[in-house]
């Protein structure tokens, strides 16, 4: 979708918004598929609230973009625009054992500066890619912890009251890859109390994770991480492989061969290709095990 009116481009550039015309989301998404459209991008949260009046009334549908790195995005001109957070600097003060960070934050980069000042407990979450937004929303969790113990107060923008609010951590729900937010919220920025712990000891623990993760996912190839959730007792990657699955194709989507919960983009994989893999993967499933597999990546085709 291209924003070319200037009874809009106007008003964008008063709010102190950078518009990309025609952005390419295959260059903004790890798993480097997707179409076309233009990308917004917000460097002052208190603009939220007038963009997206100043888009509704002009009946733009939008979206909202973390690291991209848990997306699958169709292909060709996508019928919306992007916004994404342009992270401030410093993207993370700290204060005691409290982190204040940024939603556009690197997660990776915030869990090694915490780490550096002696603040743990997110060791396992070192090389899941994205945002720190992204990982809130969707409640990352690896190798026995999640973010959402860490939460102990998150800004966002609720898109049901339109308004800018600050939600403390007791009064979201944290579950497996999931949260009791609402798919419209966009999350602003957020406050992590964390236990103190000795550097030497963190980095241990991130070593061991990082050793786990290198043996046993495809961490150079395009991949948005795990395509399914776990279905409650079981493991979604353990089922594929039981059935022969790794190494299955469509076009140049791929069921990784290290990991087979992985679907990887092995060159240039359209949308179509890894939803028809993923549409087949999850039939065999349903078929051998009568377990329906849920997404876990997050998928916009509409
Ligand atoms: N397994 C196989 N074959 C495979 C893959 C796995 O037999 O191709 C077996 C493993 O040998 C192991 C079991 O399945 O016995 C579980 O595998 P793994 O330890 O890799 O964990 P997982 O359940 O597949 C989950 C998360 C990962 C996270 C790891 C480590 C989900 C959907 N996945 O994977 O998260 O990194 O644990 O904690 O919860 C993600 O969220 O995108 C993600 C990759």
């Amino acid at each position: 979708m291209r924003i070319n009116d200037p009874k809009l481009l106007g008003p964008l550039a008063e709010l102190g918004i950078e518009l990309r015309p025609a952005a390419k989301l295959s260059e903004l998404t790890s798993l480097g598929i997707g179409g076309t459209t233009d990308l917004l991008r917000i460097t002052k949260h208190e603009t939220i609230p007038e963009l997206l009046q100043l888009l509704d009334a002009n009946h733009i549908a939008h979206k909202f973009l973390g690291g991209g790195s848990n997306l699958l995005v169709d292909d060709g001109e996508l019928p919306w625009v992007v916004l994404q957070l342009v992270p401030p600097e410093p993207d993370v003060v700290l204060e005691g054992n409290l982190a204040h960070v940024d939603a556009a934050a690197d997660l990776g980069r915030t869990v090694t500066f915490c780490a550096k000042h002696d603040l743990g407990g997110m060791e396992g979450l070192i090389g899941v890619p994205g945002t720190v937004g992204g990982a809130l929303r969707m409640n990352a969790g690896a190798y026995g912890m999640q973010i959402g113990t860490y939460v102990r107060e998150v800004k966002l923008y609720r898109a049901a009251t339109r308004k800018i609010e600050t939600f403390r951590g007791h009064q979201i729900s944290f579950e497996y890859r999931h949260t009791s937010f609402a798919t419209d919220d966009m999350m602003l920025a957020v406050i992590l109390e964390l236990p103190s712990k000795p550097y030497n000891e963190i980095l241990k623990g991130i070593r061991i994770c990082n050793e786990k993760r290198r043996s046993s996912q495809p961490l150079g190839q395009k991949s948005a991480g795990c395509i399914f959730k776990n279905p409650p007792g079981a493991s979604a990657g353990r089922m594929i492989d039981e059935l022969g699955l790794k190494g299955l194709s469509f076009g140049d989507a791929r069921v990784s061969d290290r990991h087979a919960n992985f679907f990887v983009n092995t060159s240039h994989a359209s949308a179509k290709d890894m939803l028809a893999l993923i549409a087949d993967v999850r039939e065999r499933v349903q078929e051998a095990y009568g377990v329906m597999l849920e997404n876990e990546v997050v998928v916009w085709n509409g």
